[in-house]
């Protein structure tokens, strides 16, 4: 008997064609996510689970998924995951770290440099029929280079752009629950207590996980701290940043401007306020979005999924 599993996404061919090398898949052949009934009616009698972070995976899916045996997340973040509940079943979680650094870490800083020198407002302004001249304080922006870039969160992908800072010869400083000394002589990075960071920093860069710490971690208190220039980025998860006090912050500019490739809710209803704002760039959860990025996160899963199902080890374990 071939091991059953549901994948909750239509998959790119390449991926699909080595999954069903292995394995009998059923398949949500969407594009948008199963609503959670259809997930649970699905998981009962399946061995293994291919899923997005756009489903939520708690304790009631695994009560009626009780032949689970894994898992598996195309993605390195997993809030959507009750990873503590999978493991009190001895459910293995797999995840797909590494892959989506360096795309991550190039998109992170795309939103800088479009933030910092007002490309999209620049794109509108156009588009609009506003060009009539070259004006000296047409769309002034501020600069990139040789500014101090705050990185919240150093780990691969903090890090990863910390590389990137470095040719902007940008004064790197992070915070992290602990020190990272090899990294700060790696990038000449400094570790600053957050709300040393959150006062000295141009541009402030979020790489967290969400979780219980992490959730609201930037609110108006926060904000209140950071310079009147200052541009904030958050490629991590929506909840790390409090909305409303978001929304404060740059309709009172207390703030320069802020670039979101994540949000709270996601997707974004087209109505939120924040959308309602110049200083605001909102794009839809794409910093990982390159063809090599999203093949080989689905490669990896797929190597989760079919190790966990044949009761082996995961080579990339979340717990
Ligand atoms: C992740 O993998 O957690 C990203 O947010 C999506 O690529």
């Amino acid at each position: 008997m071939r091991p059953k599993v549901f994948v909750t996404r239509r998959l790119p061919s390449k991926a699909l064609e080595e999954l069903i090398l292995h394995v009998d898949a059923e398949l949500w052949d969407h594009e948008t996510p199963p609503p959670y009934e259809t997930l649970i009616e699905k998981i009962n009698k399946k061995d293994g689970l291919l899923c997005l972070l756009t489903d939520r995976i708690d304790a009631q899916l695994m009560e009626v998924g009780s032949e689970l045996k894994v898992v598996s997340q195309i993605a390195v973040g997993y809030d959507n995951i009750d990873v503590v509940e999978a493991t009190r079943r001895g459910i293995r979680v797999g995840n797909t770290p590494g892959v989506l650094t360096d795309a991550t870490a190039d998109f992170t800083f795309a939103l800088l440099m479009a933030a910092a020198r007002r490309i999209g407002e620049g794109i509108d302004y156009v588009k609009r029929g506003n060009w009539e001249t070259w004006g000296l304080t047409t769309l002034l922006g501020q600069d990139v280079y040789g500014a101090t870039l705050g990185i919240v969160g150093f780990g691969r992908i903090g890090q990863a752009v910390a590389r990137r800072a470095q040719g902007f010869n940008m004064e790197i400083l992070y915070y992290d629950r602990e020190r990272k000394v090899d990294a700060e002589r790696r990038f000449g990075a400094k570790f600053r207590a957050l709300d040393d960071l959150l006062r000295e920093a141009d541009y402030i860069s979020l790489h967290v996980a969400l979780n219980k710490d992490t959730h609201g971690l930037i609110g108006s208190r926060e904000l209140g701290l950071m310079k009147s220039n200052a541009i904030l980025i958050n490629t991590a998860r929506g909840p790390v940043v409090d909305g409303e006090a978001l929304y404060a912050a740059l309709k009172h500019r207390s703030i320069a401007c802020a670039a979101l490739d994540v949000t709270d809710p996601e997707p974004l209803p087209a109505d939120d306020k924040l959308l309602s704002l110049e200083n605001m760039i909102i794009v839809p959860h794409i910093a990982s979005a390159t063809v090599s990025s999203r093949t080989q996160m689905c490669m990896m899963a797929i190597q989760n999924l079919v190790a966990g199902v044949n009761d082996e080890p995961l080579p990339y374990p979340v717990n």
